[in-house]
């Protein structure tokens, strides 16, 4: 399949091209800045990112242009239009002061290919310390604003090279999604194939492929991401694919029973084993968070594998990992800073090999699969909700009451965003008792002791930051006073307003 490939130089914007490569209905890859494929056939086209760095300095990363110069069309952005100007005879300097925000383009070449269809005075996203002041031999300056000369640039070879002081990948830049569609699809010459349906068409033909006659077995956590997977591989492998649903007990109120049903109405294999009993009582008394998740990962590891071994010719192990799980984001010392995400620990002595056919997809884009595969809205649009479930939302020991005071407020937040229509706004929401907290409050003639209930919602597009969900005092007001008035236990409500960084999602 066509590809863009987006080479990484730590911009925080990179994953914002990749999204909006794939906007435009094509394949991209996003790659750190020294991995170009070796094998590029199937490549069309190369971004190069921003980066925090500048090129001149000792540190900076530089790469061989030539590995693909000449062959495939090439943007640079922001550092990557400076590093190709630089490694050419271009002459790049600190601007004196950081440019940072909206400016407009006060020349534009309107016959470049890159802005067709532009307008005049065209708004763009600044966000830079160094400038091309120089450009080099070959370049020509295809628009400027009041204060950047070189805002963009253009060398005419065999296969044309630009580059953008601005970033056309972020919201501000008004034209920037037309600027990446006049590189992608006329530059490059993408057939603008991708799609959901598309992908569903050739993953079922690849795992059809790839899977044989084997037997494969998935864990399913009720979320979006591994129910997507469990849809996919049943279209390419029918009923020998077994799902694996554990009920560790701190689910939401009715979930297992709720997902279970679900999932026997997409026609799926689904084992369900209730293994509350076996979780609660390994961590009765335990408060310390990273203690909880042991032993909840070493626990889910066992009953998964108790299970998994019943079927014992299964050869795969299916996961939902998606993309933003496993892109290497680079520090600017050149640090890998997330690391490849893995399901914690499952079964390595089983033998099995892995199977992850949504590994190249965004979040979105999971959730247009799942609506292709016609599953049901509910399903697609869940929230996202931690493994260990309510284990990390009680602070302090778990105990079964607790779990059934936490559910009943729980639900009755998740349903006051859903009657006011702001649950799809929200990325993820969800309640957390504070449960060695005590406060004093007064209900009827009676004076209280109890627990608070602390409110989480936030926005988000990654869960790699979160803003809290600004929602409206009187949706805060109902929620608040109808888990006062129902959830015995609980006689104060505080809504979180902390955003991530420098504060989590979750609370342990
Ligand atoms: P934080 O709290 O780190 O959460 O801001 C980011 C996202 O990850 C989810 N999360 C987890 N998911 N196992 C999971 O499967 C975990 O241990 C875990 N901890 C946090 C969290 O709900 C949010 O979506």
């Amino acid at each position: 399949m066509q590809k863009i490939i987006i080479l990484d130089f730590g911009s925080q914007t990179t994953q914002l091209i990749g999204r909006r490569v794939r906007e435009l209905n094509t394949f991209c890859e996003i790659l750190p800045y020294n991995k170009y494929p070796e094998n590029d056939a199937d490549v069309i086209g190369v971004i190069l990112s921003g980066s925090p760095l500048s090129v001149y300095a000792e540190d900076a990363f530089h790469i061989d242009l030539n590995r693909f110069r000449g062959r495939k069309p090439i943007l640079g952005i922001c550092y990557g239009a400076q590093l190709i100007s630089y490694c050419n005879g271009g002459k790049v300097e600190s601007a004196g002061t950081r440019e940072y925000g909206r400016q407009q383009l006060q020349f534009i070449d309107g016959n470049n290919p890159l802005f067709k269809g532009f307008e005049a005075h065209s708004q763009v996203w600044m966000s830079h310390g160094d400038s091309i002041t120089r450009l080099p031999e070959g370049a020509v300056c295809i628009a400027s604003t009041q204060t950047v000369r070189n805002a963009a640039y253009y060398i005419e070879e065999a296969c044309p090279i630009f580059g953008t002081q601005f970033h056309p990948e972020v919201y501000h830049t008004l034209q920037g999604t037309l600027l990446l569609q006049n590189f992608v699809v006329d530059i490059c010459g993408s057939k603008q194939e991708w799609s959901a349906e598309r992908f569903v068409e050739t993953t079922v033909a690849e795992l059809q492929a790839q899977l044989g006659n084997d037997r494969v077995i998935l864990g399913l956590s009720g979320g979006v991401d591994s129910s997507v997977v469990a849809v996919l591989l049943q279209r390419a492998i029918g009923d020998r694919l077994t799902c694996i649903f554990v009920d560790h007990g701190m689910l939401r109120k009715n979930e297992f029973r709720d997902v279970m049903n679900d999932y026997k109405g997409l026609g799926l294999n689904v084992i369900g084993v209730d293994a509350s009993e076996q979780f609660l009582s390994d961590l009765s008394g335990v408060k310390e968070p990273e203690q909880k998740r042991k032993i909840i990962g070493r626990d889910f590891v066992e009953v998964f594998q108790e299970e998994a071994r019943k079927i014992t010719d299964a050869k795969w192990l299916a996961q939902g990992t998606i993309y933003p799980d496993r892109i290497e984001s680079l520090n600017i010392t050149g640090k890998v800073i997330k690391s490849h995400h893995n399901v914690g620990g499952l079964p390595k002595e089983m033998h099995l090999q892995l199977c992850e056919p949504i590994k190249w997809l965004f979040k979105d884009e999971v959730r247009r699969v799942g609506r292709s595969l016609g599953m049901p809205d509910h399903l697609i649009k869940r929230h996202p909700f931690p493994g260990p479930g309510l284990a990390v939302r009680i602070l302090g020991d778990i105990t079964r009451e607790k779990i059934s005071i936490l559910q009943e407020a729980d639900d009755i937040f998740i349903r006051n965003l859903r009657e006011a229509g702001l649950y799809d706004e929200i990325w993820q929401a969800g309640a957390i008792l504070l449960s060695e907290v005590r406060s004093v409050g007064v209900m009827g003639d009676e004076r209280t002791y109890e627990n608070p209930v602390a409110l989480r919602a936030v926005t988000s597009s990654d869960a790699m930051t979160a803003d809290f969900a600004h929602i409206p005092y009187e949706v805060l007001a109902k929620t608040s006073n109808e888990i006062i008035n129902k959830v015995k236990g609980v006689n104060r409500v505080c809504y979180d307003i902390s955003s991530k960084p420098p504060a989590t999602i979750e609370w342990e």
